[in-house]
């Protein structure tokens, strides 16, 4: 392993390339990170950035909203099976059907979405934004796609008609209402962060009961929201709803804190299938590229963009 990580450490070098890594990334790949963060933060970041090469450690809806902002730069996804199963939930003729149902309504699109599905909506939102965008935007009925319960969430923010689409995350859908009454009764003086994605029912327990402990209170958060909630609260346990990948960073960040999942520990596989080997490989060979037929990339563009003009 040693010898991975400096041959990625020469070539990262040699290459002038920028390595990006998502918050649920394996502990190993987050230590070689330049940049580590949420879907908002890497998507900034890629765009701010003057170097040639991104190596994105993620799912490839990440490393294509990076290539969309940043599209003179070689976006590289280390593994190219690592998608995500929500993004691939709605496809741009499902969207387009229901564009045509309501057709007085804007498109807000989670930036989990396929670059051809972002080139059909009006703006893009992360988990970190979603309520800012919702409530900038001028229109008064939203399709929201693809996650029920991102759009479930936002609705509690604003009187407009927000209509949800029926995809979701397999990973915080398998997070229950019982392990938040658990997790409360185990760790009594803890406090729960959870990520929105997570069920109505999760975030409803949450919001309703929410408790305050010394030094903290529940949130719900994106996950750099949680990486900054643990960092400024005073509240020396937390439990996590969201994917376990992000607690290896919570602990390193955090040494004096303790934290706990909300329920097992739950994995999402494709955060999970990128490797060091996968990583030196991308850099060797530069691939696999991120390609985006320039129409789509174009449209999609104005999505994001104005997403960050809003926030
Ligand atoms: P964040 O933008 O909060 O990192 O979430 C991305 C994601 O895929 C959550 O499942
Ligand atoms: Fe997609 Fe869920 Fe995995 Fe995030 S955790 S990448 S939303 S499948």
């Amino acid at each position: 392993m040693e010898n991975v990580i400096e041959n990625i450490k020469e070539l990262k070098t040699k290459k002038s390339a920028i390595i990006l890594v998502h918050n649920y990334q394996r502990p190993e790949i987050q230590d070689i990170a330049d940049y580590i963060g949420d879907s908002l933060g890497l998507s900034k970041k890629a765009s701010e950035l003057t170097c040639k090469l991104i190596i994105f450690c993620g799912v490839k809806f990440m490393a294509e909203s990076a290539k969309i902002l940043s599209p003179q730069k070689k976006v590289i996804l280390p593994n190219k099976q690592a998608g995500c199963q929500m993004a691939d939930m709605v496809t741009v003729d499902e969207l387009k059907q229901l564009k045509s149902k309501h057709p007085d309504a804007a498109v807000v699109c989670y930036v989990n979405t396929n670059a051809d599905v972002k080139a059909e909506c009006d703006v893009c939102c992360t988990s970190a934004n979603a309520v800012k965008v919702v409530q900038n935007i001028e229109a008064k009925k939203i399709i929201f796609v693809p996650d029920k319960n991102l759009a479930n969430y936002v609705q509690r923010f604003t009187d407009k008609e927000i209509i949800p689409y029926n995809g979701y995350c397999y990973v915080h859908e398998k997070i229950t209402p019982e392990d938040v009454k658990q997790a409360r009764q185990i760790h009594k003086e803890a406090v729960i962060i959870v990520h929105p994605e997570c069920r109505k029912e999760v975030i409803d327990l949450v919001v309703a009961e929410r408790k305050s402990c010394s030094g903290g209170t529940d949130e719900v958060l994106s996950t750099d929201g949680m990486i900054r909630y643990a960092k400024s609260s005073n509240a020396k346990k937390i439990i996590v709803g969201t994917e376990e990948g992000i607690l290896y960073r919570l602990k390193k960040e955090n040494p004096d804190k303790l934290f706990y999942t909300l329920g097992p520990a739950r994995m999402c596989k494709n955060m999970k299938l990128t490797t060091l080997s996968d990583v030196y490989f991308a850099l060797l060979e530069e691939q696999y590229e991120i390609e985006i037929d320039e129409q789509i990339k174009d449209r999609a563009k104005r999505a994001l963009d104005k997403m960050l003009d809003y926030t």
